[in-house]
């Protein structure tokens, strides 16, 4: 190695430290894997990647960019699909899961016969994308345990061309990928602590509250990211917020936790006293998260209390004194951009979730009558760049309603 790219790889070393900090800020599961295949492309210059976690034995697709194909900024739809493979050396990412060692490829198109991998080549028919070079490195914790695998595709040179992964991409790629494992149990637990507390407030049947608050909080962070694109927010500060949204609109009906049962599990419609009841959830909430200190706090008090105002000021709680006060009655609603944009979306994203569901009080309503609700809703109970958000990045919500059923 020559006087120059010792240099460039101790200034790479050291970018890779200043990261590692700085993912230990996130804290969404989703967050991290962006911002991890993200360096580990920028690194490289790869124009693609995905990140599989081990789960039950078998590989779960949990994360992709393709810049090719999806482009740089936008949302996402295939980071939501539910597809899997078997742990075994049959597949290149199988190969690297079961030896734990990385593995680089120059053309995945001339491999020798005598591998026990193969490349599958099906994707690239599908799509019409051109796979060749690949590294692809074991996501290890410490203790050497392997949570995943860490695929990035096509190198490129400063003119853009595809080559292959220079050697010494594989010693730095697998340094950054031992920091980011932490990073990667460290998210999961944050978000299977929600997913508990949530099961723990036992507000439904817990089979669904699991599948019903992943939803929810995948929909509201998806539908920020379209709305902020379209009002020409940065996309760092896109990626950031996406992360807190996404866990503070898990939270957004956790105030349920201070509504009786014979009401919360009534199988059937709610009088006006028990409605009125009812509607003190967004209030519990709120208290909850009273001392807020961090921008999760922060976001989840803001979202618990505001979630069922609507755009037109007929929504509740609305305005009202002193929320620690036992004496507290609901206000004149909030109107418009008085209500939080966190709490707009999560308006919508709870309301399209609950009409397509069975509740104990109703009917699953299909699709059409659902989107023919959320139209005409648009500037009476919803913001209506909101709606507009949502309707653009559509085939998202349903990638998400098909992976968290
Ligand atoms: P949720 O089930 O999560 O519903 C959230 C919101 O979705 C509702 O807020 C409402 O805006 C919308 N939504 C749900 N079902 C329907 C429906 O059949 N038609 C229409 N047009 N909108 C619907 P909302 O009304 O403020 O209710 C808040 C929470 O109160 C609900 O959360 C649910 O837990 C409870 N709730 C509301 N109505 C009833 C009821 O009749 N019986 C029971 N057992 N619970 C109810
Ligand atoms: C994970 O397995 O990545 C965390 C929980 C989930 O998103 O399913
Ligand atoms: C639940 O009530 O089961 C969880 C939260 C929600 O309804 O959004
Ligand atoms: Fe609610
Ligand atoms: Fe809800």
């Amino acid at each position: 190695m020559n006087k120059d790219n010792v240099s460039t790889q101790s200034l790479k070393l050291e970018n890779i430290l200043d990261l590692a900090e700085e993912l230990n800020s996130l804290k969404d599961i989703d967050a991290i894997l962006d911002r991890i295949l993200l360096e580990s492309r920028l690194i490289t210059g790869a124009v693609a990647g995905s990140i599989f976690l081990v789960e039950n034995e078998r590989l779960k697709f949990r994360y992709t960019h393709n810049d090719e194909l999806y482009g740089k900024e936008g949302n996402n739809k295939y980071i939501y699909s539910s597809f899997e493979i078997p742990l075994n050396r049959n597949s290149v990412v199988g190969y690297v899961a079961d030896t734990g060692k990385p593995l680089l490829i120059d053309d995945v198109y001339s491999l020798p016969e005598n591998l026990p991998f193969h490349h599958n080549s099906s994707f690239d028919e599908k799509t019409g994308f051109h796979t060749k070079s690949m590294l692809t490195v074991p996501l290890k914790t410490l203790q050497g345990n392997i949570v995943g695998v860490m695929q990035i595709i096509n190198a490129t040179d400063a003119t853009g061309k595809v080559i292959s992964f220079p050697p010494e991409s594989e010693s730095l790629i697998s340094f950054f990928a031992r920091n980011a494992t932490m990073a990667i149990e460290r998210g999961i637990m944050t978000r299977e602590m929600i997913l508990r507390m949530m099961l723990m407030a036992e507000l439904r049947d817990p089979k669904e509250t699991g599948a019903h608050v992943q939803r929810v909080g995948a929909y509201s962070a998806e539908i920020y990211h379209r709305w902020a694109l379209n009002k020409g927010i940065n996309i760092q500060t896109i990626r950031r917020q996406k992360d807190v949204i996404r866990l503070a609109s898990m939270l957004h009906d956790v105030g349920k936790i201070g509504i009786s049962d014979s009401i919360l599990k009534k199988p059937a419609k709610l009088d006006d006293n028990e409605y009125n009841i009812m509607k003190f959830h967004t209030i519990f909430g709120a208290r909850l998260f009273h001392n807020a200190s961090s921008e999760l706090d922060i976001l989840s008090r803001e979202i618990a209390l505001n979630h069922h105002e609507k755009w037109n000021g007929t929504g509740y709680p609305g305005k009202f004194k002193e929320e620690s006060d036992e004496s507290v009655t609901l206000g004149e609603g909030k109107k418009g951009e008085e209500i939080p944009i966190s709490a707009r979306i999560t308006a919508l994203a709870d309301v399209f979730d609950a009409l397509g569901s069975v509740r104990s009080y109703k009917e699953k309503w299909p699709d059409s009558k659902v989107l023919e609700l959320i139209k005409s809703e648009s500037g009476k109970h919803f913001d209506p760049e909101v709606v507009d958000a949502f309707f653009q990045i559509l085939e998202v919500i349903i990638a998400i309603r098909d992976k968290y059923q």
